[in-house]
């Protein structure tokens, strides 16, 4: 077998271009910055696919020195990156970091990020690139939009200004619309990356590889072979300490509008004519626009109780600290959906995600309709199954195909058998953290793995119904144990004879 450094397979990410950059993290003290963005750059940096010239600034309103955040970062790096820190890489990174304090409506916290990166500028004898990052609550995207405006800090002559806007954007179709509005003010539209972290998980971009450098896939994915469609995002975990946002939010807003469907337009879009970041995101919102908002009768909500989770006792939804007593936050949702086109019409696609399911999972999966005429039943066959392609986001990541095999003997007795593709075993390499492709792509900017704007509004005209159906008391809140597949009430969304998989 090849050793790492002979397979030519196993590079991580490659050396892409990417220009001189100071970033700003608004919120970087927050959950998002020490969990996610602060780790990604530092396996950028050890990587040494960051730009030669990096610099970062992070707001908070913490009373921190450079020294006090540097410090921070890195516990927070020790604590959550992928790979332990390399001392000599870690220190030169932080060497290039600072902090600002302040609140993000206040006009002299502007002056001193401009201050600090006017700076850096000077010492590198040329204006570097902006990269603003807005890991905060989103009541405060609009102000800091705004007053990045009104300063002038979104125009740079000689280079570019990028804001990347964190999720959720907006909590409804008209909030999306007026966020869109008061971006758009001060904003070009390739200058706004409105982040989806599931479109920088490797094997979501793998989804368009395998249906478009394939020919074998392409000439069945169609209402002719397709039975139906399953997109599952499971849980195991709780809302940890996220009360707050979540019980206000539920799994609709939380999930299914963004990631789930997401998943779901890059199964079904078109070929696009190029990988562009238009052409690909035109053809998306098409998909978008083709789904009718789905009826009462066709959507499940449930919340989860106590029970146990991988051997543990688990509080309930209503127990967890920070949750309303009476509240009917859903931590569950599965809908029915249609792609009402061409390809698609007729094919249903079932959406589920759910907060405390037996365990983690993120999975599409595909089920072919069954052979026209099954001539080995007469011969005593056992369990022949239509065909399933499964493709595996998360864990396990990789693709499998049923296809149906003879049992060994004189019988001819049929089983599903499964060929299967891991991403593992195939390139012997660690996936990166989606968070590290897509700071690289909006430091180069890249917009195609980001939501544009139309797009951000389309998913919320299928959301936005739903929620109001909802709130009119359409599908009762169900409720199912910690730990469960989820409510049985998910099953009548199927028809007889279609079953969800396994969670
Ligand atoms: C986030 C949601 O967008 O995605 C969380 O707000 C959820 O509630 C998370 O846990 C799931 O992401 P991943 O990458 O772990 O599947």
């Amino acid at each position: 077998m090849a050793t790492l450094e002979e397979n030519p397979l196993t590079e991580g990410l490659e050396r892409l271009p990417v220009p001189p950059t100071t970033m700003t993290i608004f919120g970087g003290t927050g959950d998002l910055a020490r969990r996610k963005l602060l780790p990604a750059i530092y396996n950028l940096a050890h990587e040494g696919a960051l730009p030669e010239q990096f610099n970062l600034v992070g707001i908070s309103r913490g009373d921190l020195s450079d020294d006090a955040y540097r410090e921070l970062a890195r516990e927070a790096i020790r604590a959550f990156s992928r790979r332990p820190p390399d001392g000599a890489v870690l220190d030169a990174l932080l060497a290039r970091v600072r902090h600002v304090r302040g609140s993000f409506d206040d006009p002299a916290v502007y002056e001193r990020v401009e201050a600090c990166a006017s700076a850096w500028d000077e010492e590198a004898g040329m204006p570097l690139d902006r990269l603003y990052y807005l890991a905060i609550a989103p009541s405060f995207f609009p102000a800091v939009v705004a007053l990045l405006g009104e300063r002038g800090m979104h125009r740079r002559p000689g280079a570019e200004v990028r804001v990347v806007i964190e999720k959720p954007f907006g909590t409804s179709l008209a909030e999306a619309r007026t966020l869109n509005r008061r971006v758009h003010e001060v904003l070009e539209e390739r200058q706004v990356f409105r982040i989806d972290h599931y479109l920088g998980k490797e094997t979501v971009q793998n989804l368009l590889a395998l249906r478009f450098a394939n020919g074998m896939l392409e000439p069945l994915w169609n209402r002719n072979y397709i039975d139906h469609v399953q997109i599952t995002a499971a849980e195991d975990i709780g809302i940890g300490s996220r009360a707050g946002y979540y019980d206000r939010s539920g799994a609709l807003r939380d999930l299914v509008q963004n990631h789930l469907l997401q998943l779901l337009t890059l199964l079904c879009m078109e070929p696009p004519i190029a990988f562009t970041a238009d052409e690909i995101r035109d053809e998306k919102v098409k998909v978008l626009h083709a789904i009718e908002p789905p009826q009462p009768g066709h959507t499940v909500r449930a919340q989860y109780t106590a029970g146990v989770v991988g051997g543990e006792r688990v509080p309930g939804y209503l127990e967890e600290e920070g949750v309303p007593p009476d509240s009917r936050t859903e931590t569950y949702a599965a809908l029915r959906l249609e792609v009402e086109n061409w390809r698609w019409a007729g094919v249903p696609i079932y959406l589920r995600t759910g907060k405390r399911l037996a365990r983690k999972v993120t999975e599409i999966a595909v089920r072919l309709k069954p052979v026209p005429h099954m001539g080995f039943l007469s011969e005593g066959a056992v369990g022949p199954q239509p065909n399933e392609i499964v493709m595996t986001i998360q864990p396990n990541e990789g693709v499998s195909i049923s296809l149906a095999a003879k049992i060994p003997g004189t019988r001819m007795r049929i089983r599903p058998v499964k060929m299967e593709f891991l991403y593992g075993t195939a390139f012997m390499s660690q996936s990166p953290e989606a968070y590290e492709r897509l700071l690289l792509d909006a430091m180069r900017g890249d917009a195609t793995l980001f939501t544009r704007a139309d797009e951000a509004e389309a998913q919320w005209a299928i959301c936005d119904p739903v929620l109001q159906a909802w709130a009119e008391g359409a599908d009762p809140l169900a409720h199912y144990p910690a730990g469960t597949a989820g409510p049985a009430a998910a099953d009548a969304l199927m028809p007889p004879g279609t079953r969800w998989r396994a969670i």
